[in-house]
């Protein structure tokens, strides 16, 4: 058996749930699609959620890239400040209102101003159980954006005493501070299951559960590559700081690609975390990325890296 199950086969198992950072671009997105079924399989996942507002060369989602994502075996894709790089996709939402793709629910400053989307997805998995995602995204350092406080809180509320029949409610906090980050994800402690912070595309090493339950860790870094400025060329990234050129125009960096994410595990009668693993893994030992992996997944790192070379 691939996860340390409980040895009482009859015991009620908690959910296995695996959830990516900003996949970026082409060489992050194809990792993912051909590590999916690996990934899986080894995890015993009964959910695989990712990032993916860079996944468009870079820049926002395009629903053909979304389609393919899932096509491949992801169940949920959210979003963050790129999610309307690529317009079309306004079209697709408004089209496909219930596609699990999620923008951040408090993007909107002014909530009488409509915004495409949805910042929420309640998904109903296998042998009845169910889950709720949330996509919130920061104010410090970002564009002007509702409250992610007091707009989580109507969403939480719902969840008081795990009564509404989730059996876990995961959050993305798309922000660019830790501070913020972590004093939202103290507000949620007991609240919610898991608190994952992206944006930042650098991975923390900060997993933990928190006292009253809450898995969280403040950014779960990126799918792409490391040689890079966040995952784009290094040589135009400094060119815009050094020489002060904003109209320098970005390009994925070409290199080596790693996957970045983080396993969590419930507990089958409270919804809460019982395990959060950081995943962090690349193409080979050389990498500038330190590998990490999940227990469960440590017998398969040479068949996924095998899987990650050809990306
Ligand atoms: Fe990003
Ligand atoms: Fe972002």
């Amino acid at each position: 058996m691939p996860f340390d199950e409980p040895t009482d086969s009859a015991a009620p198992r908690g959910l296995n749930i695996l959830f990516l950072g900003d996949i970026v671009a082409a060489s992050g997105r194809n990792a993912v699609m051909r590590a999916t079924p690996l990934l899986r399989e080894a995890l015993a996942l009964d959910l695989l959620c990712a990032n993916a507002e860079n996944a468009a060369h870079g820049f926002g989602l395009t629903p053909s890239i979304a389609e393919r994502l899932l096509d491949a075996g992801l169940d949920l894709l959210t979003t963050g400040n790129h999610v309307w790089d690529q317009p079309q996709l306004i079209d697709y939402l408004h089209e496909h209102p219930t596609a699990p793709i999620l923008r951040p629910h408090n993007m909107h400053s002014d909530p009488r101003a409509p915004m495409p989307g949805r910042g929420y997805a309640d998904l109903a998995l296998s042998e009845g159980k169910s889950v709720r995602v949330v996509n919130i995204i920061g104010q410090v350092f970002m564009e002007p954006c509702a409250h992610p406080w007091f707009s989580l809180q109507e969403l939480l509320a719902a969840d008081e005493q795990h009564a509404s029949g989730w059996d876990a409610l995961l959050i993305d906090c798309h922000a660019e501070t830790t501070g913020e980050k972590l004093a939202l994800a103290r507000l949620c402690d007991g609240k919610a299951t898991a608190f994952l912070g992206t944006h930042t595309h650098i991975p923390t090493a900060d997993a933990a559960i928190f006292p009253k339950g809450l898995a969280y860790q403040t950014d779960l870094g990126m799918c792409g590559c490391y040689d890079s400025v966040l995952g784009f060329e290094h040589s135009l990234s400094v060119a815009r700081y050094l020489k002060k050129a904003p109209k320098v125009k970005f390009e994925p960096a070409a290199g080596e690609v790693s996957i970045c994410g983080a396993f969590i595990q419930t507990d089958p009668e409270s919804g809460r975390a019982r395990r959060i693993e950081p995943l962090r893994l690349s193409a080979s030992e050389n990498s500038l990325l330190p590998s990490t992996l999940p227990q469960a997944l440590c017998p398969y790192k040479k068949d996924l890296q095998e899987l990650l070379e050809a990306c």
